[in-house]
């Protein structure tokens, strides 16, 4: 509970309601809005929730203004230099850093929770070769929940965590094959001696004919990236997999439901647009020209990889990308990198424009990876997939945490009705 009160009056009958504040750990406190609808008949207007608090949670923290992103109180900057994916993935999950056997104990289940039916595989026969890998990403995890009846069973904690090895195990695998079946190529099983990303690596980058050794480098840049897009609190996508989930669903279908609301160029499509408007921009001299367009708001003209919902100050993710497109470039000896150079400059003359300054529109995470991503021999049409298999431990740490609450309700949003009063239905013969 917070010390401070508020009060919701109708000025008009002069009745007031005394609504519950409450303190979070760190950040702005919230203010119940239980029983204004019982007390005072009205609803409460948010649209795009640009001040509402959907849930409790205790994973993420992110202070906007500052540009502070703790995961369970962690830095992100942090565990960016020290740790790894699936540690994080640990830590997301159950709260609190692993012991080493405890590590050793998570990671050797989910190495052996890596291959995929072979059923599932031969679903992706039924997708066309060039379809968007996200459509073949959302349906593989959607079937899951086909495969899987004996362990199902969302009120036994460890059917639960058996769910939460398979995905995160799995879905590196599933991306894999999306990108060997766009390519014509054999699938290639999991390793698992490899680690989580080298793994990935392996399983996008080889084939039957030749051997292939992951590059230590990649699969360490590629591991910090995972970090970066684990989890970002109440995201658009984030959000889908709870509301989805409140229903009482399979978890496989609340995490599907979650791969579909990333795809958007808003939220996790922007780092494949971002490379698409740098494609099309071409030359630091049309930068001036390009940026007339978004600042006269041109139908369809943003600047992708810019500016965010919560940061109003440079987002943390964005930094450590670009100091570690600056070492991956320069060790791949590509530090000449022309789309990093015009993503460079692009940024620096955004941010001395009062357009950008004024609204206070910095680069987000997407603004980078996706140079890094392409330096790493990633499609552009496989990148919002990357951040796909990166936010599943989000998802799945989100949907655990919410599932477990004895408090869960099923997220029902009202509305403001602007549609036809009642009249009376007029047979087709007198239309
Ligand atoms: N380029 C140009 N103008 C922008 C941009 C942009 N990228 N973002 C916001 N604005 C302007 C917008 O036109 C508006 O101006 P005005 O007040 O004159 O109408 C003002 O800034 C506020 O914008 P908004 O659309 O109300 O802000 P929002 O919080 O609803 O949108 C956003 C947040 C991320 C959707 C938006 O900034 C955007 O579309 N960015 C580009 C897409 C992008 O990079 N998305 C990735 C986000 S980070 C990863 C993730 O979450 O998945």
């Amino acid at each position: 509970m917070s010390n401070k009160k508020f009060q919701l009056t109708d000025l008009s009958s002069g009745k007031s309601t005394e609504l519950e504040a409450f303190s979070g750990t760190v950040g702005p406190d919230v203010v119940s809005l239980a029983g204004v609808y019982k007390e005072q008949g009205v609803f409460t207007f948010d649209p795009g929730f640009m001040a509402t608090a959907s849930c409790e949670s205790h994973i993420t923290y992110i202070d906007g203004d500052a540009g502070v992103l703790l995961y369970r109180g962690y830095p992100i900057e942090q565990l960016a230099e020290h740790s790894s994916h699936l540690e994080v993935a640990y830590l997301l999950i159950n709260g609190q850093l692993p012991s080493k056997a405890e590590f050793e104990s998570f990671a050797g289940s989910i190495s052996r929770h890596t291959m995929l039916n072979q059923s599932l595989l031969k679903m992706y026969d039924g997708f066309h070769h060039n379809a968007h890998p996200m459509a073949m990403v959302s349906a593989i995890v959607a079937s899951m929940a086909a495969f899987y009846h004996d362990s199902m069973d969302i009120h036994d904690a460890r059917h639960r965590e058996i769910f939460a090895h398979r995905i995160i195990a799995k879905i590196p695998t599933i991306a894999a094959a999306a990108y060997k079946h766009a390519l014509g190529q054999p699938f290639i099983y999991p390793r698992n001696d490899l680690e989580y990303t080298a793994n990935m690596l392996h399983m996008f980058f080889a084939v039957p004919c030749e051997d292939y050794d992951v590059d230590p480098l990649h699969a360490k840049a590629m591991d910090l990236l995972f970090m970066l897009h684990a989890d970002h609190e109440q995201n658009a996508s984030t959000s889908t997999v709870r509301l989805a989930g409140s229903t009482g669903c399979n978890p496989y279908a609340a995490i599907s439901a979650g791969v579909s609301a990333l795809w958007g160029p808003a939220h996790g499509g922007a780092n494949e647009a971002v490379l698409q408007m740098l494609e099309r921009i071409g030359r630091v001299e049309n930068v001036p020209d390009f940026l007339n367009r978004v600042k006269n708001q041109e139908s369809g003209v943003r600047l992708m990889g810019f500016g965010h919902r919560v940061y109003k100050n440079f987002d943390p993710r964005a930094k450590i990308i670009r100091a570690m497109c600056h070492k991956v470039l320069g060790k791949l000896g590509s530090s000449d990198n022309p789309t990093f150079e015009l993503a460079l400059k692009l940024e620096e003359i955004a941010l001395s424009d009062d357009y950008f300054v004024s609204r206070k529109l910095y680069p987000n995470v997407d603004f980078y990876s996706g140079i890094i991503y392409s330096a790493l021999g990633i499609p552009r049409s496989m990148f919002t997939v990357m951040f796909a298999l990166a936010r599943t431990a989000g998802w799945v740490s989100h949907w655990l945490e919410m599932i477990a609450d004895p408090a869960m309700k099923i997220g029902r949003p009202r509305q403001l009705y602007r549609g036809p009063t009642q009249r009376d239905y007029v047979p087709l013969s007198e239309r």
